[in-house]
């Protein structure tokens, strides 16, 4: 277990007990006829623009079911890294290839370079799957056009934390909610785990590092929480709300209760499984071997 993680531990008990505190308000807000009223008014969902796409174009399942499986790896070697444990083998790039650079290459562990490997494949995904998103107007689907978003996600925050929700037909568009928390993943924690990891980096000459390193260090480690704190809400929420439409629409760009989308999100957790047991030192070493010198 990472050492610098250890202290975040009490959250999950702390959570559980604030989690069920916060159902019962929620119910007892539910009763009241002035929050009647603003449920009422605001039902969840905030209008789109017209011509808005609707459902779940291919790229897209390929693009989400990618994210997934390099954060889970991306998050593996994080920690690791953060166990502050001595790694298996150290990696040296061999200063002749398509990148030489004046001063000699510095030697990194196994683990921040298989990190940095998995962040260049995520982030090649990201920058594509946000071409995409401008160039076909799907974009339109995660970001707010009126204020009455803000209104509207609190409404269905109150509804699922009563654990009472409307029907949301999400493959026309997502509820306010949604469209807050996915915009949010997508156009800040994304960006901002890059730009923390940057500065992180061991490339930049002591006289360039004005940003503070502690405090960057931080932020990358609250980015992971959050994505972390996310992915179990989301994926609770996704199996709690309709299951097998939800799936339909990522895993098979479908809208109806067929079980296809259940199988291939199936296989998809079996490709992460295989992708985890595959990231061995025995076999990341080899890996590392072809662009570089391994030690032990
Ligand atoms: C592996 C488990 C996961 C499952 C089963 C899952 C499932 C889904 C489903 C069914 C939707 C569409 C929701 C709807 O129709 O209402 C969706 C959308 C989305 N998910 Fe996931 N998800 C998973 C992991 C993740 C992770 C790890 C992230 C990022 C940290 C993520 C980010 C998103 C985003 C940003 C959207 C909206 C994408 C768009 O429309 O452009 N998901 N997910
Ligand atoms: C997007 C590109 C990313 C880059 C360029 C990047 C880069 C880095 C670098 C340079 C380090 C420091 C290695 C060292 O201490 O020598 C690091 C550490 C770490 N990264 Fe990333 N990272 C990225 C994305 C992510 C993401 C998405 C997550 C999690 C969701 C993550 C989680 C972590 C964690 C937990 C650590 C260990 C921090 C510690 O305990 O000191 N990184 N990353």
């Amino acid at each position: 277990m990472s050492r610098r993680l250890i202290p975040l531990l009490w959250l999950v008990p702390a959570g559980l007990v604030a989690l069920v505190a916060a159902v019962l308000v929620a119910q007892w807000l539910r009763t009241l006829p002035e929050v009647q009223a603003f449920l009422l008014d605001y039902p969840g969902e905030t209008e789109v623009p017209p011509g808005t796409p609707v459902g779940f174009p291919w790229w897209l399942q390929w693009q989400h079911a990618l994210n997934a499986f390099f954060l889970l790896l991306i998050v593996r070697t994080g920690w690791a890294i953060g166990s502050g444990k001595r790694p298996p083998a150290f990696w040296t790039r061999r200063n002749d290839g398509l990148i030489r650079t004046k001063n000699p290459p510095r030697r990194l562990s196994i683990h921040v370079w298989f990190h940095l490997v998995l962040d260049a494949l995520w982030v090649a995904n990201g920058l594509l799957y946000f071409v995409l998103l401008f160039a076909t107007g799907q974009w339109l689907r995660l970001v707010p056009v009126t204020w009455d978003v803000i209104p509207n996600a609190l409404s269905v925050f109150i509804q699922y934390l009563s654990l009472d929700w409307p029907e949301h037909d999400s493959w026309v568009f997502y509820n306010a909610l949604q469209l807050l928390m996915y915009g949010f993943t997508v156009f800040i924690a994304a960006p901002l785990a890059l730009l923390t990891g940057i500065r992180m980096s061991t490339i930049w000459k002591p006289e360039w590092r004005f940003i503070p390193e502690k405090p960057t260090r931080w932020l990358h480690i609250a980015v992971m929480v959050y994505f972390l704190a996310f992915t179990f809400v989301h994926v609770v929420l996704i199996f709690a709300t309709g299951a097998l439409r939800n799936l339909n629409h990522m895993y098979a760009g479908r809208d109806d209760e067929s079980w296809i989308g259940l199988a291939v999100f199936a296989v998809s957790v079996v490709v992460m499984i295989v992708g985890w047991v595959l990231a061995r030192p025995a076999i990341l070493t080899r890996l590392a071997a072809l662009g570089g010198t391994v030690r032990k």
